[in-house]
């Protein structure tokens, strides 16, 4: 596969949709490096699957991964911290600015400081979400924060051409992101949302990283954004 022998990072790859994105890497034979906010979530990777401390909240920490990294033939961005949920007249300006602090902000502050790193026939996937575009009530705030990052890189593609720029967007997949809430409300709301998908299920964190690893071998692809939703994007 042509992922063998190549280079990858993977931000937020200790959990959810990142790490099966690790092990499938790892398992086509790449060398991985997979992020997490600290020793102790690295602790927890898998045999062969090298971790790297990395807050994308804190400049400091992204300017010490740039520092150590070698160079890195793909970059996947995968990472979650605040996001804005709730209906437009809820979400207050605080929330709001608290979810691009994270998401926006600290995806731009990685693909800063890592493009320079990047080879030339390598390729960044930033995971956004269906939100972007499934205009879905209640997501006003999930929709403008990975709006953003879906239009800046389809600019990055041709910015930082040869290297390719994709965005992978998932709708609800089973992950930790979802850990705060307690059981019932969780499996009421996965059936709820599975009821409404033309696919008839939520998703499964292998599910996204299978599409963010052909967009990562698949050197055609550029500038594309691939929704890995269940037909989320559709849904009314
Ligand atoms: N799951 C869904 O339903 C869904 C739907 C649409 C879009 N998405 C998007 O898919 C991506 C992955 O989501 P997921 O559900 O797989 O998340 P997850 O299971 O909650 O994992 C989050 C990952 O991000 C890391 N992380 C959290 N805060 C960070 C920070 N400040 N700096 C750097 N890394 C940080 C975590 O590291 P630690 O080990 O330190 O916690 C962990 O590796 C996110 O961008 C999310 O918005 C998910």
């Amino acid at each position: 596969m042509a992922l063998a022998g190549t280079n990858i990072l993977i931000v937020g790859g200790t959990k959810g949709i990142g790490r099966a994105t690790a092990v499938a890497a790892r398992a086509a034979g790449a060398i991985v490096t997979a992020t997490g906010r600290s020793a102790e979530s690295l602790a927890e990777l898998p045999e062969g699957i090298a971790g790297a401390v990395l807050d994308f909240t804190d400049p400091a920490s992204v300017s010490a991964l740039a520092e150590t990294s070698g160079a890195v033939d793909h970059l996947v961005l995968s990472a979650s911290d605040a996001a804005a949920w709730g209906a437009f007249a809820e979400v207050g300006e605080d929330a709001l600015r608290a979810a691009f602090d994270a998401k926006y902000w600290g995806y731009w502050r990685v693909i800063h400081a890592m493009a320079p790193k990047l080879s030339p026939q390598g390729s960044i996937t930033l995971v956004t979400g269906a939100a972007a575009r499934a205009a879905l009530a209640g997501t006003s705030g999930l929709a403008a924060v990975n709006g953003a990052l879906e239009a800046m890189a389809k600019v990055l593609a041709v910015e930082l051409a040869p290297r390719r720029v994709n965005t992978v967007s998932p709708g609800t997949t089973a992950t930790e992101a979802y850990a705060g809430l307690p059981n019932d409300a969780r499996t009421s709301m996965f059936a709820a949302t599975a009821a409404k998908l033309p696919a008839g299920r939520i998703g499964t964190p292998d599910d996204i990283s299978q599409a963010i690893l052909m967009t990562a071998a698949n050197s055609f692809i550029t500038g594309a954004t691939l929704d890995v939703d269940g037909g989320a994007h559709l849904a009314r």
